[in-house]
């Protein structure tokens, strides 16, 4: 069927809506009909070809629609159903058969190959591939075509079209604080880089009862809106000495951090400002081969630096807890987003990269 996406054609370029090809359904498919799509800077960082793509792509990978059409094979959902769509995992490695599909060895093939296990091509646009597929979605378009296994069904009560971003960035920081880090009450976390990943650490680290919650950001709006959704203290990183300034609020360091800004120095910053034991959870993605430097004998005595993918989430468990959270008023989702036509996506994306909004969603 032809229908409207969002294309890139080349590095760095611009995004043009245009009318391409999207392919027959396969067995084992879902054909959702897009009805809001989160920006994540994944999808920016694979739009600047940090991640080996190729162009023209159509990315998308927070995807929240309606089930339009099933494949034979198809039992998890029916048409009507209200869906997110997520990461993919391959379900036949070692990690997916123990139920940990974050620590899939296909993961990185499953997501960003461009084109299905078998090779095929997802949307054609003139007749000729497009990089698409993208996380089984490239969702940045009207209809998506979405494997079985990464479309996770949702509440019909809940509002869908604010529920995308919990396939990928809502999921990957109150993942990390949930399911990953999961402090006890009263514990102290310092979250580095306030985006909605940082932010939705910040909400999660407050649900389960943190009592002393560091949100650290250099744009002002950011720290505010930390400050609203439960960080206790806020430190702005441009004023220098975070390390020892986060210190001081943890006593002797903080229990947990999180890096969410793929910087390798903010990295640096969120290991030293532990307290021990401590842990820091990465989840900023850097490009490929970024390497970043340690005190080996701080990690000795008792740090540990623990890589964090998708929030170590079972997608068609915690998404529907995400999603019962937020109705319980515990993950106020809202507060972050701002919508935006499919058309106005470059606008989307300038304010998202500028930080005037946290989460920029497009309703096709
Ligand atoms: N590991 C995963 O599974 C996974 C999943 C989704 C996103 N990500 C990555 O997580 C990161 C965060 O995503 P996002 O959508 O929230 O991005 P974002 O760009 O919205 O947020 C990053 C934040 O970091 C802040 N920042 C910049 N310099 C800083 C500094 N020196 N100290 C502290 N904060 C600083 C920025 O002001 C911004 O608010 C990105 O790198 C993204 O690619 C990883
Ligand atoms: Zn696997
Ligand atoms: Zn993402």
């Amino acid at each position: 069927m032809k229908i409207k996406a969002a294309l890139i054609r080349e590095k760095s370029g611009r995004f043009d809506i245009a009318e391409v090809e999207l392919g027959e359904l396969r067995d084992d498919e879902v054909l959702v009909r897009v009805v809001g799509v989160g920006v994540c800077h994944t999808d920016l960082v694979c739009r600047d070809q940090l991640y080996p793509v190729h162009f023209p792509a159509v990315f998308g990978h927070e995807g929240s629609g309606v089930v339009e059409r099933v494949g034979s094979r198809v039992t998890k959902v029916v048409p009507g159903d209200h869906v997110v769509m997520t990461f993919r995992s391959c379900g036949r490695c070692p990690a997916c058969k123990r139920g940990d599909p974050t620590h899939c060895a296909n993961i990185f093939g499953s997501n960003f190959a461009g084109v299905r296990a078998d090779g095929s091509c997802t949307i054609h646009h003139h007749g000729e591939p497009v990089f698409a597929n993208f996380f089984n979605q490239s969702s940045f378009a009207a209809y998506a075509l979405s494997h079985e296994a990464n479309t996770v069904k949702v509440s019909k009560d809940a509002p869908l079209d604010y529920l995308g971003p919990l396939g990928c960035g809502i999921q990957t920081g109150a993942g990390a604080v949930l399911n990953t880090l999961k402090p006890s009450a009263g514990s102290s976390i310092a979250v580095f880089g306030c985006g909605s990943v940082g932010l939705a650490a910040v909400m999660a680290a407050k649900v389960v009862g943190c009592t002393t919650i560091v949100a650290v950001d250099p744009q002002e709006s950011r720290r505010a809106l930390a400050s609203e959704l439960g960080a206790t203290h806020v430190v702005d990183p441009a004023e220098g000495g975070s390390v020892e300034r986060i210190q001081a609020i943890g006593g002797s360091g903080v229990d947990f951090s999180l890096e969410c800004t793929g910087i390798p120095a903010v990295l640096r910053q969120a290991v030293d400002c532990l307290t021990v034991p401590g842990v820091c959870g990465l989840i900023g993605a850097a490009p490929l081969g970024t390497e970043v430097s340690l005190d080996m004998n701080s990690i000795m005595f008792g740090r540990t630096v623990l890589g964090i993918i998708e929030g170590q989430s079972v997608p068609d468990l915690f998404i529907p807890t995400l999603v019962e959270l937020h109705r319980q008023g515990l993950l106020p989702i809202e507060k972050i987003i701002t919508f935006y036509p499919l058309d106005q996506i470059d606008q989307a994306v300038r304010d998202s990269e500028c930080g005037r909004v946290v989460k920029a969603v497009l309703r096709p």
